[in-house]
């Protein structure tokens, strides 16, 4: 039987749920005593599905386990492909007491997350990810949603899930690029409130690319611990949990630009956090050589450094002006007060974001 090497609670009162964390965990953890109903609708897509879709069944003995299998990629998160999970719910007549399963990364948990939110008003889920960014960060915390051609994750609820099962195992399959885009994440939590974690994260990073098993489970352990505990205090993102977009602004701008799925969401995570620490720097927050420090762990995880080469300065602020974070048309962005404190201000200089725009924007240098 495989050890259950960690618990920990996302404490949300009536709505508290647990995450396992352990290796070998995916088709030997029973969690039908998460499941209200006698049916549940796994949803999963086409490159999961042949890798992990039998091992999930095998977590709900005794019950009707139907499924769902989507197409694969960011470019999928939309309407279209969302209806396609109400579809195989009501064709099999799943009731209110159906329990929704999502197994693969952010892009099925955030959409069967969503998709849970609105079934019959509301059915129960549960998050099974099995990529690294997903098991760091979004399938704890309940945000979940689709995208819209114009703007990433624009359409959602804030929604959470009965169980978290994390089977760092399952890591093994993942692509080198997807491992790369999931330590964007990873090393948000040591910028944005975790200093010692930052350090272990450089000491250890050589570990982590290549997925040895006591660092990644050390790695997923930390972060989603430093995740619950942010959700916990704010779940609804009225302050605190904002600081956990550190290089989204950026980033989803990228995303958009370079069209869903050519960048990754870690990847442009990774390069938004380059920016913001530059934007920290001309802010007189951080000094160059924590900005240098912020590079080099960026450069060891694998993650590009710099926007698509086409991407200008104008693409970036017409595409951040429809960040979530915004109020009534003011721009928020998440800066590094320190290498281990984040801040959320609206009062950045245009001056200094035009001049980071203009460095990070157009010809590469020689
Ligand atoms: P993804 O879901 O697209 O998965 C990446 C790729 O890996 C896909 O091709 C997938 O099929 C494949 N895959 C999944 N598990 C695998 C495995 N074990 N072995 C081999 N291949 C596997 O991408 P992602 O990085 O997991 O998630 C990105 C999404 O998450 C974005 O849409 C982003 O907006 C969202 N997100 C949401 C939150 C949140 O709080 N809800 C936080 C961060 C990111
Ligand atoms: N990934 C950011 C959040 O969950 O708030």
């Amino acid at each position: 039987m495989p050890e259950l090497h960690h618990q920990l609670i996302v404490e949300l009162g009536d709505r508290s749920y647990p995450i396992l964390i352990g290796a070998g965990l995916l088709g030997s953890q029973d969690l039908t005593g998460y499941v209200a109903g006698s049916k549940v609708m796994i949803v999963t897509n086409n490159t999961v599905a042949p890798l992990y879709l039998e091992r999930a069944r095998a977590c709900f003995p005794g019950k009707q386990v139907d499924t769902v299998v989507l197409p694969d990629g960011e470019q999928y998160k939309d309407w279209q492909t969302l209806n396609r999970i109400f579809d195989g719910l009501l064709e099999r007549t799943h009731t209110r007491n159906t329990t929704l399963v999502a197994l693969g990364g952010g892009v099925v948990g955030d959409m069967t997350g969503f998709a849970a939110a609105c079934y019959q008003r509301g059915v129960p889920f549960i998050q099974i990810p099995t990529t690294l960014l997903s098991q760091v960060d979004s399938s704890v915390g309940g945000k979940t949603g689709i995208n819209h051609p114009l703007g990433k994750n624009m359409i959602g609820a804030f929604y959470q899930p009965q169980v978290v099962l994390i089977d760092t195992d399952t890591l093994t399959t993942l692509p080198p690029r997807e491992v790369a885009a999931g330590l964007a994440e990873v090393i948000k939590y040591g910028l944005i409130r975790e200093p010692a974690f930052l350090d272990w994260l450089e000491a250890s990073m050589d570990r982590l690319t290549a997925l040895e098993p006591a660092a990644v489970a050390e790695a997923v352990y930390r972060s989603c611990a430093c995740k619950a505990d942010v959700v916990a205090q704010d779940e609804r993102e009225s302050g605190l949990r904002a600081t956990l977009n550190l290089g989204h602004t950026f980033g989803h701008a990228i995303e958009t630009f370079a069209g869903y799925g050519q960048w990754l969401h870690g990847e442009a995570v990774g390069t938004g956090m380059i920016l913001a620490a530059d934007l920290s720097v001309r802010e007189g927050m951080i000094d160059r050589t924590d900005y240098e420090r912020v590079v080099r762990l960026i450069r060891a995880a694998g993650l590009p450094e710099r926007p698509p080469e086409t991407m200008t300065p104008a693409d970036f602020r017409r595409l951040m002006a429809v960040d979530k974070k915004n109020v009534d048309g003011r721009l928020r962005l998440v800066l590094l007060r320190s290498l281990g404190e984040a801040t959320v201000t609206d009062t950045a200089s245009d001056a200094h974001l035009t001049s980071t725009l203009d460095a990070f924007c157009g010809q590469r240098p020689a």
